[in-house]
């Protein structure tokens, strides 16, 4: 189907708009705009068809265009627009949150509205924080990240993340007491692994260093992302998550699995925490929970810890924190409408049966110039490329332009090209995005 071409923005009536984490000048030049999504394509403003390699930006895991959604947003507007969740409720939130607890890892059922996966990550840090004063563990106030994690752009999440760029202007800014254990990215022991790599459990065992030289009881949280994507798709080694949650057991430290990208079906069951067969204190979501319809995020706790909080006199407010739009009616009815999607199409766990046909798919480009690593779990793909000398990252921009270029849509970090389709994809478009992508790496220097 052909979209009715659009006329190009000119530069005066782009100049207002101040573009995020992109490079304003650059795309300004030359922008690409999206005017319509259907299944699993865009339309750009020039008529052409995009397959859709990223789900928008890991987001819309039902495929682009559902009615369905649509409907039940424009019903839930006509209907009621806002009501406030401060000492007010609305129906859809309460049912949102059970439905939600009902697909949880066992225990994470309670749950806690923002509109964003940075505000769900900050949201989960000050619930660990708050829980350990609220338990009467008031010097437990450190949070343990991860080099290379990204939590999002807030002052908590930056702090926790270790993104240099993401960090490098904040520094005096950040939450004090964070340390970081060290990332899991090994292409030395790891490169070309097929599914989670096997090299590299004894990482987590870092965990033990830094409560050697903080204390246990100054630990109030670590924070992981399961997998994580923004950074280039870094997977956890065997064994190593497992090894990461015995360690917090063991000097009683909440374990909090940032899964912003990891939720809603992306490695093949509902939660990475589901796949990993790991289960987290807190879970951090976002992305994929109204498939991109509209904004909103999810903080899901342990009834452990929610109950901590139900404590002293009934008219006291247990935790001072919330968003004039936590569990906004709209969001609620787009949630509600994409978990019946996710349901009826089987799509939570649709990425498990497709998992060797993204793996062959990404691997087919091994050996192509300049690639030095291809990683794959669930319906995520990567592709490392050797950085230019002195110019980092210009050649996965240009592989990225050049995809654009003929029509496929992927994430460019740094050097890495990620791939992240809907999970509606079929394994035709598994070939096309791995063969367009090919041609792009074959036609760059
Ligand atoms: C693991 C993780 N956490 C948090 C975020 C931030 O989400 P948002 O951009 O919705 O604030 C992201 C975004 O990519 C993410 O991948």
């Amino acid at each position: 189907m052909n979209a009715k071409p659009s006329t190009a923005l000119s530069p005066s009536e782009m100049q207002s708009f101040w573009m995020p984490f992109t490079a304003n000048r650059q795309f300004k030049a030359n922008p690409r705009l999206l005017v319509r999504a259907e299944g699993m394509h865009y339309w750009s403003a020039d008529g052409r068809e995009i397959l859709d390699a990223v789900a928008g930006l890991w987001c819309v895991n039902a495929g682009h265009g559902r009615r369905e959604i649509a409907e039940a947003v424009g019903a839930q507007l006509a209907t009621m627009e806002f009501a406030p969740t401060f000492q007010m409720g609305h129906p859809s939130a309460f049912e949102l949150a059970n439905r939600l607890a009902a697909i949880a890892p066992p225990g994470l059922d309670r749950v806690f509205f923002t509109n964003s996966g940075s505000e769900s990550v900050d949201t989960a840090l000050k619930i660990a924080i708050a829980y350990q004063r609220a338990r009467g563990q008031g010097s437990r106030f450190r949070v343990i990240g991860r080099e290379k994690g990204y939590h999002g752009v807030g002052f908590g999440g930056i702090s926790v993340g270790g993104i240099l760029n993401n960090r490098k202007y904040f520094a005096a800014s950040m939450l004090p007491g964070v340390d970081h254990l060290p990332h899991t990215l090994s292409i030395e022991h790891n490169a070309y692994s097929r599914g989670l790599p096997a090299w590299g459990a004894h990482l987590a065992n870092d965990l033990e260093r830094l409560i050697a030289l903080h204390d246990a009881s100054t630990i109030a949280a670590v924070i992981v992302e399961p997998l994580s994507g923004s950074a280039g798709v870094i997977l956890p080694p065997v064994g190593y998550l497992k090894r990461l949650r015995e360690i917090c057991d063991k000097h009683d430290i909440l374990l909090i699995f940032d899964e912003v990208i990891t939720g809603f079906g992306r490695v093949g069951k509902p939660f990475g925490a589901q796949a990993f067969e790991v289960t987290p204190d807190l879970m951090t979501t976002a992305k994929g929970l109204t498939n991109g319809a509209v904004p909103m995020g999810a903080v899901f706790a342990a009834r452990k810890i929610y109950d901590a909080f139900m404590q002293g006199p009934e008219h006291t407010i247990e935790l001072f924190h919330g968003y004039t739009y936590s569990a906004h009616p709209a969001a609620c009815a787009a949630a509600l409408a994409t978990l019946d999607i996710y349901a009826r199409e089987g799509l939570l766990t649709r990425a498990a049966t497709l998992a060797p046909q993204m793996e062959s798919a990404v691997h087919s480009l091994k050996g192509l110039p300049n690639v030095i690593d291809v990683r794959n779990c669930g319906l995520i793909g990567a592709v490392e490329m050797e950085p230019r000398a002195g110019r980092p990252g210009t050649r996965g921009y240009d592989v990225f332009l050049k995809c654009f270029e003929r029509g496929v849509l992927v994430r460019q970090t740094g050097d890495i090209i990620a791939l992240s389709p809907p999970l509606i994809v079929e394994p035709a478009d598994l070939a096309r995005i791995a063969e367009v992508l090919g041609e792009a790496i074959r036609g760059t220097a």
